[in-house]
């Protein structure tokens, strides 16, 4: 599975690592957190059952027949406490349940069954920063940092320290689709960590960034994490996630097999890809 590995990461382009400090109190309590897709038509694999429940019947009323409903088990009884301070690695391989985990905590998606607690309202870099591509680059500053609870004077002081931050130049007065994803993805940044956010979660968002973004937005997160908030970080860069992490998360199936110290989890995630991978390629992590 070669997209479980990163090996585009020069060592010299990475940050110096996080520096450990005493942490704070809990900001995000997970407890015994399930989430199940339900998907609607499916024909064949995962626990297919037929519409049997009165919901089920209920929710299909006045709909064509789409066929039984198929239930993916994507997150499978994750506990964990997070505390200010924190910088959290969550590692495993591609379907295990890291986007479904983060978007859970943000409160995106209800949790099946299970308790989420959060200090603060989580900012999921990338979601809450819906960018919409007919607008250009200024509009939807303006847009972002309004959702974000800016008000209208506090966006247009924002403006240029944004378009500066995402390095677009004359492109912020160009629509987005003309951006390339790099371009936009650094404005998403740039908008999402307009506020310090008191938790960010970050899903791959760095991924598309070049070096030198990849630098200066990892400097931005030590500076959030420093102002004693927590990071998510959802990376396949085990290199990435060793230097701007304290503590990682892996998640495999859906259920949490190990937290711990970054190093220590790495070091065990590393090993079991190297062994799945080494009959399929042999190429290697970070
Ligand atoms: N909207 C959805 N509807 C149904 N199933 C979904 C949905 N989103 C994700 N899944 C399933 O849930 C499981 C977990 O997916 P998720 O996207 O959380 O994994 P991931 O660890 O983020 O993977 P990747 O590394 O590829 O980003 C997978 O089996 C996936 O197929
Ligand atoms: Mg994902």
């Amino acid at each position: 599975m070669t997209e479980d590995i990163d090996y585009e990461i020069d060592p010299e382009d990475l940050p110096d690592r996080v520096e450990r400090k005493p942490l704070g109190p809990p900001s995000v309590v997970v407890d015994d957190l399930h989430i199940t897709y339900r998907v609607f038509g499916a024909r064949r694999g995962g626990t297919t059952k037929e519409r049997s429940s009165l919901w089920d019947k209920a929710i299909s009323l006045g709909r064509p027949d789409t066929g039984p409903i198929t239930e993916v088990p994507a997150v499978r009884g994750v506990s964990f406490v997070a505390h200010h301070g924190e910088s959290i690695g969550i590692l495993g391989t591609n379907g295990s349940g890291k986007s479904t985990l983060l978007r859970a905590v943000a409160g995106l998606l209800p949790p099946t069954s299970g308790r989420v607690f959060t200090s603060a309202e989580p900012e999921l870099l990338g979601v809450n920063a819906a960018l919409l591509p007919r607008l250009t680059g200024e509009r939807n500053i303006t847009i972002g940092g309004l959702a974000l609870g800016l008000s209208n004077k506090e966006v247009r002081r924002n403006i240029p320290g944004v378009s500066e931050f995402a390095e677009l130049g004359d492109f912020l007065y160009l629509p987005m689709s003309s951006y390339s994803s790099g371009m936009a993805s650094r404005l998403r940044f740039a908008i999402s960590t307009i506020r310090t956010p008191e938790i960010l979660m970050i899903d791959e968002a760095l991924a598309t960034g070049d070096a030198s973004f990849r630098k200066k937005s990892t400097a931005r997160i030590e500076e959030i994490r420093a102002q004693a908030g927590t990071v998510f970080f959802v990376s396949h860069s085990l290199a990435s996630v060793r230097a701007m992490c304290t503590r990682a998360l892996w998640i495999d199936k859906g259920v949490l097999v190990a937290d711990g110290d970054v190093d220590v989890v790495a070091d065990a995630y590393h090993e079991y890809v190297e062994g799945r991978s080494d009959a399929s390629s042999g190429a290697k992590l970070n």
